[in-house]
């Protein structure tokens, strides 16, 4: 058998993945059900989660979850209604963030802005990962979680409610990774360029700056990661930060070199 054949063992995995309405999360999480694995596709539109599922591959693996993650029942009833659903969750993706918008800069982001953005991200983030691999411990069961940070966990981008709510995520994947490796659960992040979703307006001139030439769409960011959720694939990887970005993060003051003849 190749070794891409089974990424995932549908009969003991199952996945939950926030922000699944759209964008990312979406993909990620269509992509889940296309490998057979049975997956809650939580957001706080209902709309999206609709649409979302209907479009999947095997939209009869999905489970809508509908409700505001900034919120402490919230989260706590995402808990609840995935282990009703699926039995145990074993992979987690947190891809759930609030829109960024370039007005909320220093002096325009409000308090409740700045509140939310950390809520959704972090609070949410280390609650729901806490939380689910209290559960995977106790019954010896291994676990892979994919938490999405951005370039902006350590360069700024004008947002400040943002980029400190992602550099925060990227230091949690650390201190989960840490004290869960060696319960068998592995927690990476996912590190996304300029990604043409629902929560970027992609500018298409800064396709110059990206050393593949192009904007990524989420569509390039969902093998990676199923490829880094899979215990069969990256059994050895964990704490790690995987940048899918086309280069972006090469970018500098020095323009790549005029070649020439050579
Ligand atoms: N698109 C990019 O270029 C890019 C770059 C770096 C990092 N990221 C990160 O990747 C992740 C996905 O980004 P995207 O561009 O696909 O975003 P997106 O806006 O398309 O999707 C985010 C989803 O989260 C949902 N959401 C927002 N607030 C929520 C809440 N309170 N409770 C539940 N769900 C909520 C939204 O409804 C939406 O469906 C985000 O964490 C983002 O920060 C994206």
């Amino acid at each position: 058998m190749s070794l891409f054949d089974m990424p995932f063992d549908p009969a003991r995995e199952a996945a939950l993945v926030t922000g699944a309405g759209n964008g990312i999360g979406r993909a990620i999480a269509q992509a889940l059900t296309g490998e057979g694995v049975r997956t809650v596709f939580a957001d706080v539109n209902p709309e999206t989660v609709a649409a979302a599922i209907k479009t999947s591959p095997r939209p009869e693996l999905a489970i809508p979850f509908v409700g505001d993650l900034a919120l402490a029942a919230v989260r706590e009833a995402l808990l609840a209604d995935s282990e009703a659903a699926l039995g145990r969750v074993t992979h987690f993706v947190h891809s759930a963030s609030p829109p960024r918008r370039e007005a909320d800069h220093v002096f325009g982001v409000s308090h409740e802005t700045w509140m939310r953005m950390h809520a959704v991200n972090i609070d949410a983030g280390f609650h729901l990962s806490r939380e689910l691999a209290r559960k995977l411990i106790k019954a010896k069961l291994p676990g892979s979680f994919l938490l999405l940070t951005s370039l902006h966990a350590g360069t700024p981008r004008n947002l400040p409610h943002y980029s400190t709510a992602k550099a925060a995520m990227a230091m949690l994947v650390k201190e989960l990774a840490k004290t869960f490796g060696r319960h068998g659960i592995r927690v990476n992040a996912l590190v996304p360029g300029a990604i043409a979703a629902g929560g970027f307006v992609a500018d298409p001139a800064l396709a110059r700056h990206i050393p593949l030439g192009r904007l990524g769409n989420p569509a390039d960011l969902a093998p990676m990661a199923l490829a880094v959720l899979s215990n069969r694939i990256s059994a050895y990887v964990t704490g790690a930060a995987i940048a899918v970005d086309g280069g972006l993060s090469l970018t500098n003051w020095f323009d790549p070199p005029e070649l020439g003849e050579f």
